[in-house]
């Protein structure tokens, strides 16, 4: 978690407002503490995000160089104390970062036994103190900081700055990740490119294990060993509008409302509709294996293992190939059975998520193919898999996940229909899903245009503190997903349930005041749905229903429908789950909690 950003410059810009604009575009990864150090000037710091920092930051807090942190809380609490930038004893060695530093209890002891003193709780600040140590050895800013970076163990990117050497900013990687920007006379470090964009859309990303030490001519990366690494630039086309609301009060809104735009993209140039065959450039490389693989195991977290969980009912119905779906953060704490015949598929919208990214590495230890269907271009799990498809989602701002998940879903249908053609699926059958993926844009379009009838229902059930969210087969994970959009943006109690399971216990809290989400669009579950809904009208319990537009029988049988147009089966979750983003939005925003940040998360999880 955390964003950091780092900048210097020759002459002409001030460090100060470079950086907390910068901040602005990397608030979205966290937003517990925000803090600023310019070597001219000194360091500003404060709880809550960069609003706060701006107030507190005097008119004269100008230079030409600086490095400023937002910070998701993991080691202490999120207070004006614990805010990076960390400092040494003498307030010269300076730093931020994003991770957690994990033998810091045993530095930390050493380094005080040394006569260090720690004004923090923070697991970042032995990284100041230990360049201060070794710095008492003469061997200069650069050698002291890789130093010090071989003696700490952990996850970390990291941007280092010493107050005698103003000009030079050492950044470093392991585990979270680090852009360097380069401009002309002036470059950049930061947690992702966006900050970097307005400047310069030159970058390099870093890998695991190297260290990169920029001043406003040069960039140089070495590796921890001290070698040198030599690495091309990347240009970055798509721009730093596109992260801005477009119009719209909240990121989340515009990015529900982004929908059948999303489709497209995730679309575009991958279908062949007239041959019903799917071309999947990022998996060319490894189509012979692909036809040799028994056996698929998709890993992800959050959302987008729901996402996945939909993948395992589409690519088995109709691709013809075993599916397993685990928690990236479990995956490797279990002795996976995983051979060369195994294809190992990531699935994350940041690219980022350390326990969908170790369970990549788990897989691939273990012999395993990797694949990634990813948003975040150039990120760590795009740079890992040994394949995929990226998303072309657009960047995804608002902390609970929505256009990501379409579009995974979207991709998921894309791979199976690419996997099932090689797998014995007719053209008839190939023709039929490219035909209907074709159709969702303007489907979802519609289905849209209905937000205010969903924004009056989540009016009308405002006040109640739990929802039951059934669903069945392709849709028992959009009714896992449509609870967790709820809780994760309005608090509340939300619990997702298998339809056919809620006999077996979940039943027993129906009652009046326990409103249940039934997902009964009419396709081969229709039936088993209705049964349950009548289960919980006889208990009293108010049944909202997301239905297939024209079933008129099932308005007479629930309290409320929200519907939604007719598709395949398969791709019915790429439509089911809107109403139910669009509910949880307009039920957080009544409650007038913010929508896009809500407390306790953040946007990219780099940490376990
Ligand atoms: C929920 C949400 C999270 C993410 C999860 C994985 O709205 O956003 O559950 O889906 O943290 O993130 P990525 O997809 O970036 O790996």
């Amino acid at each position: 978690m955390c964003g950091i950003f780092a900048y210097t410059g020759k002459k002409g810009k001030n460090a100060s407002g470079v950086l907390l604009k910068g901040l602005l575009s990397l608030e979205y990864r966290g937003y517990d503490s925000a803090g600023i150090y310019l070597p001219e000037r000194g360091s500003v710091k404060t709880p809550g995000a960069v609003a706060e920092l701006r107030k507190k930051i005097p008119k004269d807090f100008k230079g030409k160089s600086g490095i400023a942190h937002l910070r998701w809380a993991t080691h202490g609490e999120p207070t004006e104390k614990n805010a990076h930038p960390h400092a040494d004893c003498e307030g010269e060695v300076w730093v931020v970062h994003n991770g957690i530093i994990e033998n810091f209890r045993e530095l930390k002891e050493k380094l005080g036994q040394r006569g260090h003193k720690f004004k923090s709780d923070s697991d970042t600040e032995v990284i100041a103190h230990l360049v201060e140590e070794h710095l008492t050895t003469g061997i200069g800013f650069e050698k002291a900081a890789l130093a010090a970076l071989n003696d700490i163990r952990g996850t970390y990117g990291i941007a280092l700055q010493y107050k005698k050497e103003p000009d030079r900013i050492i950044a470093a990687r392991m585990g979270s990740p680090i852009v360097l920007g380069l401009g002309a006379g002036e470059h950049f470090i930061a947690s992702d490119p966006s900050p970097i964009l307005p400047h310069t859309r030159k970058v390099v990303f870093l890998e695991d294990g190297e260290v990169a030490v920029i001043t406003p001519e040069k960039h140089r990366i070495f590796k921890l060993d001290a070698t040198d690494v030599k690495r091309k630039a990347t240009k970055i086309d798509w721009s730093a509008e596109e992260a801005q609301k477009g119009g719209y009060e909240h990121f989340m809104l515009k990015e529900i409302m982004e929908g059948p735009e999303v489709i497209e993209n995730t679309l575009r140039g991958r279908l062949i509709p007239a041959k019903g065959l799917a071309k999947l450039g990022g998996l060319e490389g490894v189509t012979k294996q692909l036809e040799k693989i028994e056996r698929i195991i998709i890993v992800a977290c959050g959302t987008a293992y729901y996402a996945g969980l939909v993948g395992e009912y589409m690519l088995e119905e109709h691709a013809g190939i075993p599916v397993e779906v685990e928690l990236g953060s479990e995956f490797r704490y279990r002795k996976p059975v995983v051979n060369e015949r195994t294809a190992v598929l990531a699935i994350s919208q940041s690219g980022e998520t350390l326990d969908t990214l170790e369970a990549v590495r788990e897989g691939k230890r273990r012999g395993a193919l990797t694949l990634g269907i990813v948003n975040a271009v150039g990120s760590t799990i795009a740079r890992e898999t040994d394949a995929g498809v990226y998303n072309h989602a657009g960047p995804e701002i608002g902390v609970a996940s929505t256009k990501a998940f379409i579009s995974q879903l979207t991709a998921l249908a894309l791979l199976t229909l690419f996997l099932g053609r090689q797998r014995g699926m007719t053209a008839q059958e190939g023709k039929k899903i490219a035909k209907e993926l074709q159709a969702l844009p303007a489907k979802l379009a519609k289905l849209l245009e209905r937000k205010e009838g969903i924004a009056s229902l989540a009016r009308k059930y405002s006040d109640s503190r739990d929802f039951l969210f059934l669903g069945r087969r392709y849709n028992l994970p959009v009714a896992f997903e449509g609870a967790l959009k709820l809780k994760e943006v309005s608090y509340i109690h939300a619990e997702g349930c298998g339809a056919g399971e809620m006999k077996h216990g979940p039943i027993a809290m129906i009652d009046e005041k326990f409103p249940t989400m039934a997902i009964a669009t009419k396709d081969s579950m229709y039936e088993k749905l209705i049964s349950n809904i009548h289960e919980i009208k006889a208990r009293k319990g108010h049944v909202i229903a997301v239905a297939t537009e024209g079933d008129k029988e099932i308005a007479k049988l629930v309290d409320d429908v929200m519907y939604v147009p007719e598709t395949l089966e398969m791709l019915s979750p790429i439509l089911n789950v809107v109403p139910l983003q669009l509910f949880a939005y307009y039920f957080a925003k009544g409650k007038g909690l913010n929508v896009d940040r809500p407390r306790n998360l953040a946007k990219s999880v780099t940490v376990e």
